[in-house]
């Protein structure tokens, strides 16, 4: 008998509060892979925390948060945030070359080696230009420092990838060219893809789910 595959995100009523405040309540959804879900909603509505407790960075104050059919939340962490790709909205970029930032898990994970060619690929795929590797990376625009963030989890070959407001820094026309990007790696890389975003999904290619939260809620 073949078992049918968990989702490879399943939330059950899931519910958040922090020092009184109900930031989540009670979500319940389920995360196949190779969806692209779209997150949209009003600034503070929720979306980012979601998005942290997809990648086991929140535990619910009641619910279970699932990742491929076991709790998110047990001794796999580090192993599953590898595979869980996420990229903040305003990224930590460390002191250093853009080389160094893209090979950071170097540090504590000596067998963590990408050839010259995957590295410079990691950039191509993110728009930036080889040449930047050697900058200094606290130089880069937010844009710049974001498509860095989302380079660097690449490298580690992501099963998913969690996307907060990935074109918000950037102009209309790179913004565009960055969703294009997004959704041919998500083609390309048979990935499952969750994008925050305040702009509808009419600007994006090959959305396959859109859930709108507001006040901790799916609407
Ligand atoms: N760690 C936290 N402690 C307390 N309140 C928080 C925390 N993180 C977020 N919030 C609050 O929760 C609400 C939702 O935040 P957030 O998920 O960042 O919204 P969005 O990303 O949709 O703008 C906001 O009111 C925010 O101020
Ligand atoms: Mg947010």
């Amino acid at each position: 008998m073949i078992d049918k595959q968990p989702p490879l995100f399943r939330l059950e009523n899931v519910s958040l509060k922090i020092s009184g405040k109900l930031l989540l309540e009670n979500i319940s959804l389920d995360i196949s892979q190779g969806d692209f879900m779209l997150i949209t909603g009003p600034s503070g509505s929720g979306k980012t925390t979601l998005l942290r407790m997809l990648n086991g960075l929140h535990s619910p104050t009641s619910g279970n948060v699932h990742y491929n059919g076991k709790p998110i939340l047990n001794e796999n962490l580090a192993q599953t945030r590898q595979e869980i790709g996420m990229v903040f909205q305003n990224p930590a970029v460390f002191m250093g070359s853009v080389r160094e930032n893209l090979l950071l898990r170097q540090r504590w994970d000596a067998s963590f080696l990408p050839s010259e060619k995957d590295t410079a690929n990691a950039l191509q795929n993110v728009d930036l230009a080889g040449d930047m590797l050697n900058a200094d990376a606290r130089s880069l625009s937010g844009g710049e420092k974001q498509r860095l963030a989302l380079a660097r989890v690449l490298l580690n070959n992501p099963k998913a990838l969690l996307l907060d407001e990935p074109t918000a820094n950037l102009d209309e026309a790179l913004a565009a060219q960055i969703l294009e990007r997004i959704s041919k790696l998500k083609h390309d890389l048979g990935l499952t893809v969750v994008l925050v975003s305040h702009q509808s999904s009419a600007y994006m290619e090959g959305i396959s789910r859109n859930i709108q939260l507001d006040k901790g809620n799916i609407t």
